[in-house]
């Protein structure tokens, strides 16, 4: 990739959908990621294999993966908790996983029923089998500049975390401020203190934007040098273990953003938008993007109307 490129992750129709309260049929999921697929988005995160109990939203991943038409070159990780997960997954075709942490042992506990250590044990035979079968794992970390339990997260745990799953061969780290409560300055310190542990070609980054700082602090780790960010269509989203979060920067705005700074995304932005509108019309939910409804409204407000006159 050249430094001019960045690669979008997009996480909507999983982090986005596992916090829908309404039953979505499977069908508008495959749809949902196969309209994603178009617009060039080289990754779209598809769902997850999970106990079914905690995340019901999520239940029907094998027949999501099923009916998926996949397009040659796009990659379609899903989320594993554990060795049942990666095995599920692996059954229904997957070939990109990941496996998820956090940096707060309090958050950890809520979202696996699990300590750092423990959930980083169980990791290891996942890592095994997929390393057996050539599948790709992505490694997250929750909570890296706080937790809705916890409050101050360390920054040396951040560290100690992401270099724990990279060296457990993790070959993408994703660095999650579940909550949204990080700030540029913030952010970048804790980007520069987890690059002294891995390399910045392995890190992404993946804000949610409950504090409406997400774009500044992604604008602040492209500065640090950071090239894979994590984002979700029309803003979808949220946390079920981290209440009052809202969902992930959104995409739309990512690409925007990144195409005002003259980098490469590969994305159809208008393309982009056009899904974002439909989803959020499908779900009955306001569209979260702001540079995705300035899109649309573009093709439904004529520019010759008159002036407003006061
Ligand atoms: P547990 O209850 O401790 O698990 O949950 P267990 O091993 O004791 O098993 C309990 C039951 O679940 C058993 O079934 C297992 O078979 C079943 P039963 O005998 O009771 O019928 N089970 C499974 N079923 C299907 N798939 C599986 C699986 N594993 C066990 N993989 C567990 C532990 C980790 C499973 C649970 O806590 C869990 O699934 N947690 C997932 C929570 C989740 O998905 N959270 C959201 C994703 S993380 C996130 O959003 C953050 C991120 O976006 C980054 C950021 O923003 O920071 C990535
Ligand atoms: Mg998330």
């Amino acid at each position: 990739m050249s430094p001019a490129s960045v690669r979008i992750v997009e996480v909507g129709p999983r982090d986005g959908l596992q916090n829908e309260q309404q039953v979505i049929p499977a069908a508008v999921k495959i749809e949902l990621i196969e309209k994603l697929a178009a617009t060039g988005l080289g990754s779209v995160e598809a769902t997850s294999f999970v106990s079914p109990k905690w995340v019901p939203q999520l239940a029907d991943g094998a027949e999501v993966m099923a009916g998926l038409r996949r397009r040659p070159g796009v990659r379609y990780p899903v989320l594993v908790p554990n060795l049942k997960g990666l095995e599920n997954a692996l059954a229904a075709g997957a070939e990109d996983v990941a496996v998820f942490t956090a940096a707060s042992e309090a958050f950890n506990r809520r979202n696996t029923n699990a300590g750092i250590e423990e959930s980083l044990r169980r990791f290891e035979p996942v890592l095994a089998l997929a390393r057996e079968r050539g599948v790709r794992v992505r490694g997250y970390v929750s909570t890296v500049l706080g937790c809705p339990y916890q409050g101050e997260v360390a920054l040396a745990d951040v560290t100690r975390v992401a270099a724990a799953l990279f060296q457990a061969g993790c070959e993408e780290i994703s660095l999650g401020d579940t909550i949204g409560v990080g700030t540029p300055r913030r952010a970048a310190a804790m980007l520069d203190a987890v690059a002294q542990a891995v390399p910045m070609s392995a890190l992404a980054v993946h804000f949610h934007d409950t504090y409406g700082q997400a774009l500044a602090n992604i604008l602040a780790c492209l500065e640090r040098g950071v090239r894979v960010i994590d984002s979700s269509v029309a803003g979808l989203g949220g946390c079920p273990y981290a209440r009052g979060a809202t969902g992930n920067v959104a995409s739309e705005d990512v690409a925007y953003l990144l195409h005002g700074l003259g980098m490469d995304t590969g994305v159809d932005l208008e393309a982009l938008a056009e899904v974002g509108g439909w989803i959020s019309g499908v779900l009955g939910r306001g569209n979260q993007s702001r540079a995705g409804k300035a899109l649309l409204a573009r093709h439904t407000e004529p520019a010759d109307r008159p002036a407003a006159t006061d």
